[in-house]
């Protein structure tokens, strides 16, 4: 019984410690947000990095640096119309390095809008538009 108790114990404390494993951004935003946030982890955080800022493991070489999503003042300057199209069909569509992909065969196009507004929340200018 004591045995059993200690296993439950170790057990209650593994599902806190995954429970506490979520992406900082995911907490306990809305689903979309949370949606996209590991969507981002998937697909964009090797250039991107873990922590939105530009620096992913994937960026040694590159010769254009991928965009900092947590520069508030940066990314303010960019529409968020521009970063659908960047997102949908790489960066050479909106005449920006074509290191950054085309991501509409893979996220759908609702996946995309709700991308961008993601990074909108990830930089904090909400005044983007
Ligand atoms: C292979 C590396 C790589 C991956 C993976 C990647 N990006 Fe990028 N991204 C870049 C680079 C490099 C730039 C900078 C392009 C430039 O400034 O010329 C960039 C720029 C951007 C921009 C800014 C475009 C602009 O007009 O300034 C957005 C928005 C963006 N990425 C979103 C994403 C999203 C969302 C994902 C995941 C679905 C993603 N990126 C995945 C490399 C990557």
């Amino acid at each position: 019984m004591i045995r059993f108790g200690i296993a439950a114990l170790g057990l209650v404390a593994l599902t806190g410690a995954i429970a506490t494993h979520q992406p900082a951004t995911a907490g306990s935003e809305s689903p979309k947000i949370a949606a996209s946030a590991h969507l981002y982890d998937i697909y964009c955080a090797q250039c991107h990095g873990v922590q939105r800022n530009g620096k992913g493991v994937n960026t040694v070489g590159l010769s254009v640096q991928p965009r900092d999503h947590s520069d508030t003042a940066g990314m303010s300057s960019l529409p968020r119309d521009q970063m659908i199209k960047a997102i949908s069909e790489g960066g050479g569509s909106v005449n920006k390095s074509a290191l950054m992909p085309a991501w509409s065969a893979v996220l759908s196009k609702e996946q995309i809008e709700d991308m961008a507004d993601y990074l909108i929340y990830v930089c904090k200018c909400g005044t983007a538009q």
